[in-house]
């Protein structure tokens, strides 16, 4: 895993001062109250060896707030359908399918360079009635089930990362849950359902899923046993869900042991559907407990290197699904109702390693969507490279909507002058207007600046502040990593 640490985008007061400072004296300062650019929890992931940072999408926040909508462009790399892709919301009633809300989260993830989990195939679970309540024999069942991920995964072939094939299959004590599934073809459905997702949609991660595996205990050693035995018989099987439905303060001791365990048969692992749940009502200490346990979970993600990325089950504590499940239980999540980070929010962010003051909110603003999605790498992978005596900040001065104001401050962190530097980053989605204090050239999403004539060198311990104004199509992050003459920065 490469991990190349840097300071870009975070948020840096100080700076952003000196910057006000700078840019008035200059005359081009066009706000006198800068927006900053900081890390998202997308970007940190991302940094983390490629890992995602996701969260499960609902259609209606989703069309009708755009706060909701810009938070879950900018913080997630995955989306998960909360519900638009069960079976009961695709097929209410038999032969009659409803695409339009499982189609419109999707268009939003390509919209956002987002990578999707399909949840789920087949599950016992908000089932249509039709199915539920036909009395169908095994065979039945079978050719139901079949033609199910034939349809729907089919129809979504290529679009998905992953599927979650199999969801909740176990019982609490390792048995096999006695689903409609079960009854009609004993645990063989689950080997059905997985060759035939994996004929329909070859290049789909397929995942087995459930809550309650988190340690190491009968339901996942029950689990395990059963994966030992799909990959014994080459059964196409790429990874476990791991739900992660938590309790305030009772984090497993062992998770970290039992992600690494599957890790340990070629297996990806992912926290698929995480969330911390308290009594209502909330307090600082059990928000604080809280944050504690996100960063238990996030750390044990980390620790295995095939724990490939972590989706929180929603964004905000007021549409959660757990004050409406779990009696007198809520706040389980990163943002309270009014988006408002909570503890955990700032817990998770330093786990990924950000260690700037980050703001107390998301900004605002930018609704986002509607651009094409940039490259086929979600996680935004870290090229590495040699490393070089050179600290980049990054700082996005104003932002009006279609256009910004941004500031990168390179500074020498060495012992010796760095002459004739020549500066490298990606942007996507910017289109450079004016570019000062370098020469500025744009190449697709690539970006070079060029020491100018006139100040060709940075000494020891000194800096360079360059401006630019671009214009944007789309949502704009911060770059991953900036180059001095080849060399990464800090
Ligand atoms: C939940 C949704 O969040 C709720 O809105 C819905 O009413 C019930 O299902 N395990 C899963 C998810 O695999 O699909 C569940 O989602 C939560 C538990």
């Amino acid at each position: 895993m490469t991990e190349t640490r840097h300071r870009t985008g975070r948020v840096r007061r100080s700076l952003g001062l000196l910057l006000t400072s700078a840019l008035t004296a200059a005359g081009l300062l066009v706000t006198a109250s800068p927006a900053q650019a900081e890390s998202t929890l997308r970007e940190l992931a991302a940094q983390k060896g490629g890992r995602h940072f996701g969260t499960a999408l609902t259609v209606n926040p989703l069309n009708s707030d755009s706060q909701y909508r810009s938070i879950a462009a900018a913080q997630f790399s995955a989306v998960t359908h909360e519900n638009e892709m069960k079976w009961e919301s695709l097929e209410p009633q038999r032969g009659q399918y409803n695409w339009a809300p499982a189609d419109s989260i999707i268009n939003f993830a390509k919209a956002n360079n987002q990578i999707v989990r399909g949840h789920t195939l087949v599950w016992h679970s908000q089932l249509p009635s039709w199915l539920n309540n036909g009395g169908f024999n095994g065979t039945q069942l079978r050719s139901l089930m079949e033609n199910h991920i034939e349809v729907v995964a089919g129809r979504y072939r290529g679009d998905l990362y992953a599927w979650d094939v199999v969801n909740e299959a176990f019982n609490e004590d390792g048995t096999f849950r006695n689903s409609i599934w079960y009854q009609g073809m004993g645990r063989n459905y689950i080997e059905y359902a997985f060759r035939k997702a994996h004929e329909v949609d070859p290049n789909a991660k397929l995942y087995i899923n459930d809550y309650n595996i988190e340690g190491i205990n009968a339901k996942s050693n029950g689990l395990y046993n059963l994966v030992v035995d799909l990959l014994n018989r080459g059964v196409p099987i790429h990874g476990i869900g791991i739900q992660s439905h938590l309790i305030v303060g009772q984090v497993p001791s062992t998770f970290q042991q039992n992600i690494q365990r599957f890790a340990d048969l070629g297996l990806d692992v992912a926290i698929t559907e995480l969330d911390i749940r308290m009594q209502m009502p909330a307090n600082s200490a059990k928000l604080q407990q809280q944050a504690n346990d996100y960063k238990t979970v996030v750390n044990a993600c980390l620790a295995v290197s095939r724990c490939i990325g972590i989706t929180v089950w929603g964004i905000d504590d007021e549409r959660s699904w757990v004050p409406y499940t779990f009696s007198g239980e809520g706040a389980p999540l990163l943002y309270d109702g009014q988006y408002n980070r909570k503890p955990a929010w700032y817990a998770v962010y330093e786990a990924l390693g950000g260690n700037d003051d980050p703001g107390g909110s998301d900004p605002g603003g930018s609704d986002p969507g509607g651009s094409d999605p940039g490259g086929s790498d979600p996680g935004g992978s870290d090229p590495g490279g040699p490393s070089g005596p050179c600290d980049v900040d990054y700082v996005v001065v104003n932002d009006w909507g279609n256009g910004f104001q941004g500031a990168i401050y390179i500074r020498n962190t060495g012992s010796s002058p760095i002459n004739n530097w020549t500066l490298q980053f990606s942007l996507p989605n910017v289109y450079l207007n004016n570019g000062w204090n370098g020469d500025w050239t744009q190449n697709g999403s690539q970006f070079t600046v060029r020491a100018p004539s006139w100040n060709p060198t940075i000494q020891p311990g000194q800096r360079a502040e360059l401006g630019f104004v671009a214009g944007k199509n789309g949502n704009v992050s911060a770059p991953n990593q900036f180059t001095l003459n080849g060399n990464v920065c800090s």
